[in-house]
């Protein structure tokens, strides 16, 4: 069974539905709000846990009901959650979205105990790394701790695999240089660049500059238009499935952690299809953990 660590967030989402989202100054009616396990730290241990990869996580909650209930959620899907420190006096992480009838979203995050992630909580759980077959990480810690993780899954041996998200432009090019595999959007990936990805071609040539910086892959999630992989001499676009999307939090977390479980080393094509899969499921169902399915559930797929 594959091994994966994932060092990152822990949310608690307030999901509120909408038919549209309001824009600056403008105020909505909404018809509903949901409390939902969140934070794409924990979405991704959620899923890969759900999906059968034996996971742990290292972050931190707060001593609050809801860093309870994040814990237990983890739990039910077999994640050891030994490496989750409860920072007294803090709240955990809460995340703010706005679906609207279309599925899509905007997210505001408040870090909460997730700020507390720091080099030291990360390099106190090496043994973690060591037991792992793979790390996965994204930017809702601080960078510094993300840098530490990266640097200790390589000096372990680890495939390291990084969810830019949320995007910024000052991540230093030593992080990139641990990165084996990166997952951005074409949003993230122009941000993360500095250049355009509004076309196929340019989103290639931004993913390449990455490459430059010494990521082995890249993988553009386009949402419904699927995937364009960049490897070394390689360019491959993998399709979406056509589904009707009611909410696309959390898309990005279930596609990355579906990858990671099917990946073997070189099989990408059949992992990021497998990937599609299980985050097409994801999109027809609201909530970000709420909407995951089982190994079985994207087995019978199509
Ligand atoms: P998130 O909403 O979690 O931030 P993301 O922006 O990181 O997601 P997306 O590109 O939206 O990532 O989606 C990841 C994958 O999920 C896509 O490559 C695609 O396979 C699938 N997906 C997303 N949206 C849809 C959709 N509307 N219909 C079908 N598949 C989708
Ligand atoms: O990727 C989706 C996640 O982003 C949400 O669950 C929210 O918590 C934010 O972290």
């Amino acid at each position: 069974m594959k091994k994966v660590l994932v060092v990152g967030s822990l949310n608690m989402d307030f999901a509120v539905y909408m038919d549209r989202r309001p824009q600056a100054g403008e105020t909505v009616m909404a018809q509903s709000m949901k409390l939902v396990p969140g934070g794409k730290g924990a979405n991704q241990a959620y899923a890969l846990g759900k999906l059968g990869a034996r996971t742990a996580m290292i972050g931190a909650v707060g001593t609050d009901t809801f860093g309870e209930q994040m814990l237990a959620n983890l739990e039910s899907v077999s994640v050891d959650t030994a490496g989750v420190k409860k920072i007294t006096g803090a709240e955990t992480g809460k995340a703010f979205i706005e679906i609207d009838s279309s599925g899509q979203n905007s997210i505001s995050v408040i870090a909460g105990a997730n700020a507390a992630v720091d080099e030291t909580l990360v390099q106190g759980q090496e043994k973690l790394f060591a037991k792992a077959d793979a790390v996965v990480m994204q930017l809702e810690i601080p960078v510094p701790s993300v840098l530490a993780a990266a640097k200790l899954a390589k000096k372990h041996g680890k495939l390291v695999v990084l969810d830019p998200a949320p995007a910024r432009a000052d991540l230093p090019d030593e992080l990139w240089a641990h990165v084996d595999i990166t997952k951005p959007n074409e949003t993230e990936l122009a941000l993360l660049t500095g250049l355009p990805t509004g076309t196929a071609d340019e989103a290639v040539t931004a993913a390449k500059f990455l490459l430059s910086k010494g990521v082995k892959n890249v993988l553009v999630t386009l949402g419904g238009e699927g995937t364009l992989l960049v490897g070394a001499g390689q360019v491959e676009r993998i399709p979406a499935y056509q589904v009707k999307a009611v909410d696309t939090t959390a898309a990005g977390d279930c596609f990355l952690a579906a990858f990671v479980s099917y990946f073997t080393g070189s099989n990408f094509a059949e992992a990021i299809d497998f990937g599609a899969k299980a985050a097409s499921i994801a999109v027809t169902r609201q909530g970000a953990q709420t909407s995951i399915p089982t190994k079985e559930e994207v087995e019978k797929f199509c």
